[in-house]
């Protein structure tokens, strides 16, 4: 009965603040909520992040206006369908929200970037759980037992679920804004390479969004969740070193390092973000450092750096597609501890200066993917 007269409460609340979804998400959705908050997806908007205010800020203006609505912040749809972008509660709150995730119905291909296609319904969403695939839509229902003093209830009384689209079991939900995003030289800016394929054992989801400790909703407790804060550069960037598996072998010069890329994509393909392998030989009481190792790729015209709406061709590209490999110069000595530190940096310490964007210190840390040692 306590149960019912909140739920009663909270559907009231929810009849008069229609104004930001997502904090009616959170209060039956609260771990979830808490997570995306975190996240970069939350954090999309020129308000939350600051390298996305500065590119803007520097990108070049023109009729459409703020072209980046598309994917950075959906849900404001002033900015989505007028491209005026205006300080509001949407920009700074959920400017890719809970609902419009979970109301993308297909992704379509486009030449310069993909569109997600909504439902274009309020309050039913899509989600996987592969034991309720093939099911009806699910819609909330109550039981009595007892002669009425035991009320059941399943499902959600504030919206239906499909549990029925594949995009959402095999990735391509992410695919709309992630696929490509190319400048009107049909160059891709934000490339991440990725090849979706039935066989893989893992997706966008499985990695990104795995699943933690914490119940989903708070109706119904269950023991783990998808992680909202998107696990990557930002959150839980250790979790991800296990998808990279570093393989080394000596020879007659020094040695050389296979890197293999678990992922279905290839990495650090941002513009003017940066892997950043680190190596160091540990010999006795004597540490050699050498040399960091640079992933990334420099987006140029007529084999000159420039800004990546300029940019027709990458001068530069060193980035980890499938696999790849780095050759050291030197030696390995019997007794030898070689340890190795992959991590990556959101922006290069040079495009920070460049960007006017030293204060924000945290964006041009390097986060630990993986680290390893070695015996020889
Ligand atoms: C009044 C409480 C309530 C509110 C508000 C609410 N939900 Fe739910 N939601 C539930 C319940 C209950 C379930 C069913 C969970 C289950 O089947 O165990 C659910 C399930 C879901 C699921 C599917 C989870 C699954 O695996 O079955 C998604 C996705 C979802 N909600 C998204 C949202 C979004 C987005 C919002 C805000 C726009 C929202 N919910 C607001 C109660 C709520
Ligand atoms: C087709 C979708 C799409 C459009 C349109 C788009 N972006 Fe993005 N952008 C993304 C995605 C996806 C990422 C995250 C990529 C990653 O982390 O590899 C991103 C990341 C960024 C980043 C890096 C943010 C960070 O904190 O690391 C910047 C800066 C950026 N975009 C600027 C812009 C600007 C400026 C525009 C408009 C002129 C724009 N983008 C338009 C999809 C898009
Ligand atoms: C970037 C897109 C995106 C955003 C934003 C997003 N979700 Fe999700 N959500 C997903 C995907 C994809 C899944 C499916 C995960 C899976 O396969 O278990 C999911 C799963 C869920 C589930 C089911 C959890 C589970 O473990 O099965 C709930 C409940 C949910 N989301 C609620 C929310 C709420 C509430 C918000 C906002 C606070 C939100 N989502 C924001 C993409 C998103
Ligand atoms: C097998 C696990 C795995 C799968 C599957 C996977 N990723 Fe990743 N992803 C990673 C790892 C590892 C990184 C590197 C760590 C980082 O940069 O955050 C990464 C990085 C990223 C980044 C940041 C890239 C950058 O520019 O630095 C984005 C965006 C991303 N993945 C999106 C996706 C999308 C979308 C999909 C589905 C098409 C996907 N990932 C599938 C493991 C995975
Ligand atoms: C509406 C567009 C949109 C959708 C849908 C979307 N993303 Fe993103 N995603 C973005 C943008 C924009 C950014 C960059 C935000 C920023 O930093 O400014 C981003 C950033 C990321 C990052 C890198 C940042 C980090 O913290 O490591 C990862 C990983 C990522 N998304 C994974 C996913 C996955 C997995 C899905 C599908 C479940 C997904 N995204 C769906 C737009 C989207």
């Amino acid at each position: 009965m306590k149960l019912f007269l909140s739920l009663l409460g909270i559907l009231f609340i929810i009849s008069f603040v229609e104004a930001n979804d997502s904090k009616i998400c959170q209060k039956c959705h609260p771990l979830i909520y808490g997570e995306y908050y975190q996240s970069s997806h939350r954090k999309a908007s020129t308000v939350n992040d600051p390298i996305h205010k500065a590119l803007w800020d520097k990108h070049p203006k023109n009729a459409k206006g703020y072209s980046c609505a598309k994917c950075h912040s959906p849900s404001d749809l002033k900015a989505l369908n007028t491209g005026v972008l205006e300080y509001n509660e949407v920009q700074k709150e959920e400017p890719i929200s809970c609902a419009y995730c979970h109301s993308i119905k297909d992704v379509e291909e486009g030449n310069l970037s993909n569109t997600n296609i909504l439902n274009g319904k309020k309050r039913e969403f899509y989600t996987a759980q592969a034991d309720k695939k093939g099911n009806p839509q699910a819609s909330y229902e109550t039981k009595s037992s007892w002669f009425g003093l035991v009320k059941e209830s399943r499902n959600s009384p504030y919206h239906k679920i499909d549990y029925n689209n594949e995009n959402f079991y095999n990735g391509n939900v992410c695919m709309g804004c992630h696929s490509h995003t190319d400048n009107e030289h049909s160059f891709d800016i934000s490339m991440l390479d990725a090849m979706i394929d039935k066989n893989d054992k893992n997706t966008c989801i499985t990695c990104h969004m795995p699943q933690v400790i914490g119940t989903k909703v708070t109706i119904h407790e269950t023991k783990t969740h998808a992680y909202h804060g998107i696990a990557g550069i930002q959150h839980r960037t250790k979790d991800m070193g296990k998808y990279i598996e570093f393989k080394v072998q000596k020879n007659a010069q020094g040695f050389e390092l296979k890197i293999l890329n678990k992922s279905n994509h290839a990495l650090f393909g941002q513009s003017f973000r940066e892997g950043v392998l680190e190596a160091k030989i540990i010999r006795g009481s004597k540490v050699i450092e050498l040399k960091p190792y640079i992933f990334t790729r420099v987006l140029g015209k007529d084999d000159k750096e420039v800004m990546p709406w300029n940019a027709n061709m990458s001068i530069k590209d060193t980035l980890i597609y499938a696999k790849k490999d780095i050759m050291f110069t030197q030696k390995l000595q019997a007794g030898d501890k070689l340890n190795l530190t992959l991590g990556v940096r959101r922006i290069s310490k040079q495009k920070a200066k460049e960007l006017g964007l030293i204060k924000s210190k945290n964006i041009t840390k390097v986060k630990v993917l993986k680290t390893q040692t070695f015996s020889f």
